[in-house]
């Protein structure tokens, strides 16, 4: 790996991982990811800003070592998930004189989940700043933007923002920075989705005091470098806030043809009421394209056929991530079909209790859909455009 410097004094140290296509055993990454860590050398101290993944770990150490570094006072740990303090161990080996500095929640993990002696930590509070000199770290505890040991660390001096997970995306690219909003809207939204958006309400709080700083560029620990901090900063203000769009995004498994043939005709009774639909086959989606899907909507409908009395397997797999991910929609309802009998959108409803929505009348069939549950799904689709409308849902 080659290290790079963003300014004078202020190198990217990190690893990139084009051939990881997974990650948590969960999330598809379909351009790989990078694992950011930055080298800061003050006048007197120098600091490294989080680590690599222990599967790149000699990446960082080769960078450290083609740079010269002989010695670290600081390495500083935004959030303890292997991703990027999975390296720490190593790192002391290297460096064993370096303390790690973070917060005491932090501290904790890491030591649950690096086996690390307490005397190597240094525990900061909230607005505590550290000087390297002619630079000063000061620490923002950011708790449940993703995990509750979370922090961010801003660089004074320099008007560098490190928020680690906050802000970056999975993307491996030789780029170091981005700088359009078209190079990141997309990924940068989908990262948002599969692993902030149940946090929205916490981000939305600390989003402000992270707006109040003055921020030249913003280094998270996944993805490129943002030089441009307001496009990231207003897309995340978006997407945190409460504003749905008059969107309806339906995840939907079909066995025989029944549920599919419902889906068709849901989908075409939107289109033809001006919603945008965004339907996805869970036999073949992406997960990261649902989660995607689900930041904006306003509403989701669910359709699935009928297994042994309850909804398709994939269909609870789709149901119970929807729920873990929160998304700020307003309105559900659960179409389908069924051979004998079944409790399916009592189901499903349960399964969204995390959610706070409307739930709207289900239209589930025995057997083929006919007219009558063309009809049905008509009605469906004419409620949700009234009410997208009627609560001025664009
Ligand atoms: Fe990139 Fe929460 O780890």
């Amino acid at each position: 790996m080659v290290s790079r410097e963003i300014v004078p004094g202020v190198f990217w140290v990190g690893a990139l991982d084009f051939d990881r296509r997974i990650f948590d055993e969960l999330i598809p990454l379909p351009s790989g990811t990078s694992y950011n860590a930055y080298l800061i050398r003050g006048s007197e101290k120098t600091a490294l800003i989080d680590t690599v993944d222990p599967t790149k770990e000699f990446d960082l150490i080769s960078n450290l070592v083609k740079l010269g570094i002989d010695r670290i006072d600081y390495i500083i740990i935004n959030h303890a998930e292997q991703d990027h303090a999975g390296s720490l161990p190593m790192v002391l080996e290297f460096f064993p004189d370096a303390m790690v500095v973070t917060n005491e929640k932090c501290r904790d993990l890491l030591i649950a989940l690096l086996h690390l002696p307490v005397e190597k930590f240094r525990v900061v509070k909230d607005r505590e700043t550290l000087t390297l000199g002619d630079r000063t770290l000061e620490f923002i505890l950011t708790p449940w933007t993703h995990w509750p040991e979370t922090q961010v660390t801003y660089l004074r001096e320099d008007r560098i923002l490190f928020p680690c997970d906050l802000f970056g995306y999975h993307t491996a690219t030789s780029d170091l920075y981005v700088t359009e909003r078209a190079d990141f809207y997309i990924p940068a939204k989908r990262y948002y989705a599969e692993i902030m958006m149940p946090f929205r309400n916490s981000i939305r709080g600390h989003l402000e005091t992270i707006r109040a700083l003055k921020i030249d560029l913003i280094a998270p620990s996944h993805g490129p470098v943002h030089k441009n901090p307001h496009l990231i900063l207003e897309a995340y203000a978006d997407w945190v806030s409460d504003a749905v769009k008059n969107e309806v995004v339906i995840p939907y498994v079909s066995m025989h043809g029944s549920t599919s043939k419902m889906v068709e005709h849901f989908t075409e009774a939107l289109i033809a009421r001006g919603v945008t639909v965004r339907p996805f086959n869970l036999t073949h989606t992406d997960i990261g394209e649902l989660a995607l899907s689900l930041v904006d909507a306003a509403t989701v409908v669910i359709a699935t056929p009928t297994v042994l009395f309850g909804p398709h397997p994939q269909v609870v797999s789709a149901a119970y991530l929807t729920n873990l991910l929160k998304p700020k929609m307003r309105y559900a309802s659960v179409i389908g079909s069924y051979g004998w009998g079944g409790k399916v959108p009592e189901t499903i409803v349960k399964m969204l209790d995390h959610v706070k929505v409307e739930v709207l009348e289900p239209v589930m069939v025995k057997g083929l859909p006919d007219e009558k549950t063309f009809a049905a799904l008509d009605r469906l689709a004419d409620e949700i455009a009234r009410k997208h409308k009627e609560n001025n849902i664009l």
